[in-house]
């Protein structure tokens, strides 16, 4: 086995050398790990041999995904265990950069999103997960974070999973934690559950899993981007955060939604149609089970008491422009997650008349490219 030490150094050099392009697509590859999973236990130490090279500084950059096949409701809401599994793709191009540095001299860690000083309720949070990120490491010190992205934040665009994405693999990096990618990705979960995928490029299947402790629950590359040459238009038809965040959204929807059962009962059909659809490309079988799959979360969101409404009428009018466009022979079909925001997929080679025919649909503020994208990627510091 590798020693993590030589592993490490080795890794520093692949991430530099992979000069973060497009096609540098993998995410970590720590086969010194073994595979082994950190437990969920908050208090459990990583072995001493696993925390190699504390740098004190990491950063590093990860991409926003769109749910197919979603996740929505916890079977354990303090570890964000899901009730059932989740497909997604990491979505190219909409990006969060986080820097961390663990720092003697500070007495509270500092937290910033986008430039500006973290409100109350993003720091209890960010500051919790550092707290994870401390008692496996063994560092005390406190840290400072940077946290940019460079699309809508809280507003239904998975801002989450690409900045606890990279918010993970920075602040491990920079603790000196040598973890697999599967143990990446079940402690991005912890800040938000859809980040488990976004540690991953491509098509991306999150585990539920069945342990207590959750150390079964992380995601793995069901292919990488350059598997299907999809097209992804983005309708962003509002740019403020979501009323409702999808955490309560969930709480509401599995405690209060007299239809939860049956969510969760035809959510399986789902999640295997999007799997074998992602199998063979077979784009029709993939939008159909997409469409239906989010349409379902959103019925049942709607059915929680009080309702959860995420869309607001650009949302409803996009709706209605993909099926128009679908009737004049356009492969083109939507998923939205908790937001307003709209999601099409396509052929490529379509990607440009469907935004083109989004962009007339009144409501809609601003039109994204996107595609599948790759996973976590360090970034070299200082
Ligand atoms: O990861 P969270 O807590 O932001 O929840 C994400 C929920 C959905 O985006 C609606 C679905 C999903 O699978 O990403």
């Amino acid at each position: 086995m590798t020693s993590c030490r030589a592993q490490d150094i080795r890794l520093t050099e692949r991430f530099r050398t992979a000069g973060q392009g497009p096609e540098s697509t993998s995410a970590f590859d720590l086969s010194c790990c073994d595979g082994r999973i950190i437990a969920d236990n908050d208090e459990r130490r990583l072995a001493p041999d696993r925390v190699v090279n504390v740098m004190g500084s990491g950063a590093a950059r990860a991409q926003a995904n769109v749910a197919l096949a979603k996740y929505w409701g916890k079977r354990n809401e303090a570890l964000n265990l899901p009730y059932t599994g989740s497909i997604s793709i990491t979505l190219a191009g909409l990006e969060t950069f986080a820097q961390v540095d663990f720092d003697a001299s500070l007495q509270s860690d500092s937290l910033e999103l986008n430039g500006v000083a973290a409100k109350q309720d993003e720091a209890r949070k960010l500051s919790s997960f550092l707290d994870l990120i401390r008692r496996q490491s063994g560092v005390s010190r406190r840290a400072r974070v940077e946290l940019r992205s460079n699309f809508p934040v809280a507003a239904g665009l998975a801002s989450s999973a690409s900045t606890f994405a990279a918010f993970a693999a920075a602040a491990t990096r920079a603790a000196g934690m040598c973890l697999t990618d599967q143990e990446l990705s079940a402690l991005a979960r912890r800040g938000s559950g859809s980040a488990a995928r976004s540690v991953f490029g491509g098509f991306v299947e999150w585990l539920a899993g069945e342990a207590d402790d959750g150390t079964d629950s992380y995601a793995t590359q069901l292919a990488p981007p350059e598997h299907w040459d999809l097209g992804i238009v983005v309708a962003v038809t509002a740019a403020e955060p979501k009323a409702v965040g999808s955490r309560e959204g969930m709480a509401r929807t599995a405690k209060e939604s007299p239809f939860f059962p049956v969510w969760l009962q035809v959510h399986d059909a789902d999640l295997e149609a999007v799997r074998a659809a992602i199998r063979v490309r077979d784009l029709a079988l993939l939008g159909q089970a997409a469409e239906r799959n989010c349409l379902a979360m959103h019925a049942v969101a709607l059915t929680a008491r009080p309702p959860l409404l995420y869309w607001n009428p650009g949302t409803i009018a996009v709706m209605q422009r993909v099926w128009s466009l679908r009737e004049q022979g356009v492969e083109a079909y939507f998923s939205i997650d908790a937001g307003p925001q709209v999601k099409i997929l396509c052929p490529m080679e379509q990607r440009d008349a469907v935004a083109d025919g989004i962009r007339g649909v009144a409501g809609v503020q601003r039109v994204l490219l996107s595609q599948p994208g790759s996973g976590v990627q360090h970034v070299e510091v200082g």
